[in-house]
């Protein structure tokens, strides 16, 4: 079977906004789709990473320790998605890609984390795709897709449905890698994507019908960058 990345951020599988529901409906579609597809799973940290880091960084942690603490807060939600799916994935989230790509010759879906600091879950995303020679990786984030400006803060914002890599690299270059920034999808992931040219779709994670739609290469609202 075909493999397909997904990059769940923390911010669409942890919102306080009936998540055990979410969540539910979200493993129930995603046991589908690995009918027919392998499904390689990376969930980011959310409010809840931004929480530990914003803490322990006004407590005087170093930074490389505020990404360990990132990286836990990763592979909780990990674990929590994985109870939703049940015995389709393993229990316990692989801590590197070789891991990741073991679990997969004996689970239709592996559920991840954060792998090494200094990066995110974007780019963890993007070298599992390479790694696991995927054509496809689906960005599940908080906005339907790619935008001329911050569509939250600009209402003359414009969905651009379709870019080309070198158009992902200047959108997003610049930005900051650390932790808990709002990009589309980090500069680190957006060079991987380009250099293996493997597809990157864009999607809202909370509309689980149209995210099926990504998962599956059907016709889907949001961002393709290829
Ligand atoms: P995320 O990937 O969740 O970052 O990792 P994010 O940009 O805040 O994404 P959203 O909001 O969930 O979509 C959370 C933090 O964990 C550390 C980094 O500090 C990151 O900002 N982290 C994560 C690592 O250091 N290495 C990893 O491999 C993954």
């Amino acid at each position: 079977m075909e493999p397909v990345v997904l990059s769940l951020g923390g911010s669409v599988l942890i919102t306080d906004d009936d998540d055990v529901a979410y969540i539910k409906e979200l493993a129930s579609v995603l046991v589908q789709v690995s009918s027919k597809r392998k499904l390689l799973i990376v969930t980011g940290g959310g409010r809840i990473a931004r929480h530990y880091i914003r803490s322990a960084r006004a407590l005087g942690a170093p930074e490389s320790l505020l990404d360990e603490m990132g990286i836990a807060v990763t592979r909780l939600n990990a674990r929590l998605l994985s109870v939703a799916l049940g015995e389709r994935s393993a229990n316990v989230p692989p801590n590197d890609y070789d891991e990741a790509l073991a679990a997969s010759q004996s689970h239709d879906i592996v559920v991840m984390g954060g792998v090494s600091p200094g990066i995110t879950t974007d780019a963890v995303s993007a070298m599992l795709a390479e790694r696991a020679h995927a054509p496809l990786l689906v960005n599940a984030t908080s906005v339907d897709g790619a935008y001329t400006a911050d569509p939250k803060i600009d209402p003359t914002a414009k969905r651009i449905p379709k870019m080309s890599y070198d158009e992902l690299v200047s959108l997003v270059s610049g930005t900051p890698s650390g932790a808990g920034p709002n990009i589309v999808f980090d500069p680190v992931g957006s060079d991987v994507v380009r250099r293996a040219g493997i597809i990157l779709a864009i999607v809202d994670g909370r509309d689980i019908a149209n995210l099926r739609s990504a998962l599956l290469s059907e016709e889907f609202r949001g961002t393709v960058v290829k």
